[in-house]
């Protein structure tokens, strides 16, 4: 890989100057740094013209393909009329019709829209709005949260801190907020014979004796709608967030539904807590609010809510977080359009005719000796890989047997980014049948050769 001069040239400036997320850099001495000169759709294509297809939506955030002409035409237009204005104050059209918008699409009761710019900075505004909502309404003694084991909700200290993969979290640890601790209703881990459905209320019942002994002290509970996804792709029964609502209703705690990963079509639904007919205090979203065009966030919430801090300007009562590109014109216009694409095509009903795809790709990957379990909920899928099939005992995790995968997935024309051992899909929603089948024969292959020796 990576054998054309101009493509060395860029990488060794890459590798001089730049220091990359989620990575150990050290890894650049075996594992290619991958420039890539342009997208097209599902495909990325490399400087040396070499073409990847993005299995994995290039971090969950691209959902109607690279380079889209509609959202590459809306954010041209806008750039030319508004880039940017403090949003203290001022106003703008696409920032109001964005959040006029998000109040039609997502469930009933969510009336408030409070802008930020990536996933982690939602979450914490879900984190501090919930707290200040319980200050402002006399329970200061309100200070803790409650996450779920195996949750994702980025990496600010905040969001880390209602996170609980060792991955992310460990290392800062003596830095965060003690979160409490439920566990999660994750199906992989059910008893045998017990369905998903049983999983989820066993789980409630441990939920409740938490909430018995702690909502006193709890702002709020914090979930991913129906799938985990950094923490591995786990995916539960919506009963679970049916019966959440129910006991975040009895204890007064809020419920803040992660929607960022799982939002905007991803599990069958527009929104994931659709398929439990709830409503939660607060909605964050992010990645495919924009398409993967531009960073942006929203954090939806109810009339209650916002009731609770508005107030004289003496009382204090005002919500206070500030970050300077908050209601961004560019990223606002971008997220109408990616609504009005939803709008005016039938996207979820083409994602369902792919799941059923997919699904029938993958089925035949429960018979191979080494996985553990292959699942789906919508257009996320995943297959769990294991040293040892029948006491799903995981591969030592030194051996990087995902890694292995990524690679042979670049060798051909993949872009697969597995989880440790979990190898995902999470493809845009503009991909082909066909081009699904060369994401799964590229995995199948991959997966193959990492299981081997
Ligand atoms: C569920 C969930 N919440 C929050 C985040 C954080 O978003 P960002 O990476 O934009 O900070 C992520 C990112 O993967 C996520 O999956």
């Amino acid at each position: 890989m990576n054998t054309s001069p101009a493509v060395d040239a860029l990488v060794r400036r890459d590798l001089s100057h730049l220091w990359h997320p989620c990575t150990q850099m050290h890894d650049h001495e075996t594992v290619p740094m991958v420039p890539i000169a342009r997208g097209d759709g599902a495909w990325l294509i490399g400087t040396d013209g070499r073409r990847y297809l993005d299995g994995i939506s290039s971090w969950w955030t691209n959902i109607f393909g690279h380079a889209n002409p509609r959202l590459a035409a809306a954010l041209a237009d806008q750039a030319r009329t508004l880039e940017h204005v403090i949003f203290a104050g001022f106003t703008h059209e696409p920032a109001v019709a964005l959040a006029e918008a998000l109040v039609r699409v997502t469930p009933p009761g969510l009336e408030r829209v409070f802008y930020a710019d990536n996933g982690s900075a939602a979450i914490e505004v879900a984190l501090k709005m919930s707290f200040h909502y319980w200050l402002n309404q006399g329970h200061g003694e309100k200070t803790r949260f409650i996450a779920l084991t195996g949750s994702y909700h980025g990496e600010t200290l905040g969001a880390l801190s209602v996170s609980d993969v060792a991955l992310y979290r460990k290392t800062y640890a003596p830095l965060l907020l003690t979160p409490i601790l439920a566990p999660s209703p994750d199906a992989y881990e059910a008893e045998p014979g017990e369905s998903a459905a049983e999983v989820a209320r066993r789980r409630l019942g441990e939920l409740r004796q938490l909430l018995e002994r702690h909502a006193h002290e709890v702002c709020a509970v914090i979930v991913e709608p129906l799938v985990q996804c950094a923490g591995g792709m786990r995916m539960y029964h919506p009963d679970y967030l049916t019966g959440l609502r129910a006991l975040c209703d009895e204890f007064k705690v809020h419920f803040i539904a992660d929607e960022i990963a799982v939002g905007f079509g991803r599990t069958g639904t527009l929104f994931a807590c659709e398929q439990a007919q709830v409503t939660p205090d607060f909605m964050c979203l992010s990645k495919g609010l924009t398409g993967g065009f531009l960073p942006l966030s929203a954090v939806l919430t109810t009339a209650a809510v916002y009731e609770a801090f508005y107030a004289e300007y003496s009382a204090g009562k005002a919500f206070l977080h500030s970050h300077s590109y908050t209601g961004n014109p560019l990223a606002c216009r971008v997220a109408l359009e990616t609504l009005n694409i939803f709008h005016d095509e039938p996207v979820l009903a083409r994602n369902r005719e792919l799941a059923v795809h997919l699904a029938a790709r993958l089925a035949p990957l429960r018979d191979h000796p080494h996985v553990a379990d292959v699942r789906q909920t919508g257009m996320i899928a995943a297959v769990e890989l294991v040293a040892d099939k029948a006491a799903r005992r995981p591969f030592t995790p030194g051996e990087r047997r995902g890694l292995r995968v990524y690679l042979h997935g670049l060798e051909h024309g993949a872009l697969l980014r597995p989880l440790g051992d979990i190898i995902y899909f999470m493809p845009p929603y503009v991909v082909t049948t066909q081009e699904l089948d060369h994401l799964v024969d590229v995995a199948m292959r991959g997966i193959d050769i990492a299981v081997a020796g």
